[in-house]
């Protein structure tokens, strides 16, 4: 496949959430509930935040990992909001980090306000989601939750240290997409799954399938990174070569260059990148084939994920759990 042809055939989100369409906007009037405060600072930026629309992924899946177990239960309401809050907080703190200045098309809030108020509004949302949790009272669920912020948190550092690493290895990559993004992804499906009270095997089966879809989602999205279109992907293209840190695609090209070719590249990331530099760079990802092979990685990665559901009998949730699959390969945004 070649990467220009990605984003021709892919089903819609709105198709694959089908089965959780009437549910979403209690989720969403439980998140503005959550975070309501009198604070006229926070609620402007929250505001500002939440009228962008993300993808939701993180509420679909709580949602879809309870209706495999039976239906949804209040707490896994409450479970999807807290959970798309979490997320939100490790964006907010993430743009800083990165020093990116658009997200969902939409300036950062970084960029918009300041690092400070992102800093304080995304720790109000961190503990909100944390007050959130232990309001469902499952044990299982806060315990999944908490481990998962701290995984989270550590692959946030983890690829922090290894930033300007050119000898970074594609192992190290995969364990730093693995907690940073993967985790939060596979305690979706599982804190669902357990409200609705399915038994460990299947909640076990369910956690696999959101770390192997997470791992493909995020190697995707470090492919968008150098080959989507700014304005369908929301974030501003190159942006993480920009900070230095290095994905899948890049790794795979330096294996394969020769000392000279890995020095030019290089000295060319190092002084930063202008606009045309990055299309060179991306011609050379292509010729390299270093795209293709991350995107042959993904799949592989949603060919495990799709084999964990064969635990499943039929049913339209299980079938947009596969058609999720599909959407992450050839996803834009
Ligand atoms: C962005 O997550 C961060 C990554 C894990 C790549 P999403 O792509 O799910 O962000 P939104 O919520 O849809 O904007
Ligand atoms: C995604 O980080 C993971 C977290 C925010 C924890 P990235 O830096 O790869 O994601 P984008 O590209 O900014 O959305
Ligand atoms: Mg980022
Ligand atoms: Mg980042």
């Amino acid at each position: 496949m070649s990467p220009a042809n990605l984003s021709k055939t892919s089903p819609s989100l709105e198709e694959i959430y089908k089965p959780i369409r009437t549910y979403l906007p209690q989720v969403e009037e439980r998140i503005l509930e959550i975070l309501a405060t009198p604070n006229e600072l926070s609620s402007e930026v929250i505001r500002y935040f939440f009228k962008s629309k993300g993808k939701f992924l993180r509420p679909a899946l709580v949602l879809f990992g309870s209706l495999l177990g039976s239906d949804i239960p209040e707490s896994a309401f409450l479970t999807a909001a807290a959970l798309e809050i979490f997320h939100s907080a490790t964006l907010i703190h993430d743009d800083i980090i990165d020093s990116a200045y658009l997200r969902r098309n939409l300036p950062t809030v970084n960029t918009k306000w300041n690092p400070q108020v992102a800093v304080l509004v995304g720790d109000y949302l961190h503990d909100k989601a944390i007050g959130a949790i232990f309001d469902t009272k499952s044990d299982q669920v806060i315990a999944a939750f908490l481990k998962t912020a701290g995984v989270v948190c550590d692959g946030e550092i983890l690829e922090l240290k290894e930033k300007n690493n050119f000898n970074l290895k594609e192992e190290t990559y995969l364990t730093i997409i693995e907690r940073k993004t993967a985790a939060l992804l596979a305690t979706c499906l599982e804190s669902g799954a357990v409200l609705s009270g399915l038994d460990m095997e299947r909640v076990l089966a369910l956690n696999r399938f959101g770390i192997y879809f997470g791992m493909a989602f995020q190697i995707m999205d470090d492919c968008l990174d150098f080959m989507g279109k700014e304005n369908e992907f929301g974030k501003t293209l190159g942006a993480d070569l920009q900070a230095g840190v290095l994905t899948l695609p890049l790794i795979r090209l330096i294996q394969l260059l020769d000392e000279k070719g890995k020095a030019e590249v290089f000295s060319k990331v190092k002084s930063g990148l202008s606009h045309t530099q990055l299309g060179d760079l991306v011609l050379l990802l292509e010729e390299y084939g270093a795209l293709n092979y991350s995107i042959e990685k993904a799949n592989e990665f949603t060919e495990r994920a799709s084999l964990e559901l064969a635990i499943f009998p039929d049913s339209p949730v299980r079938q947009s759990l596969e058609a999720l699959l599909q959407y992450v390969i050839k996803r834009n945004r």
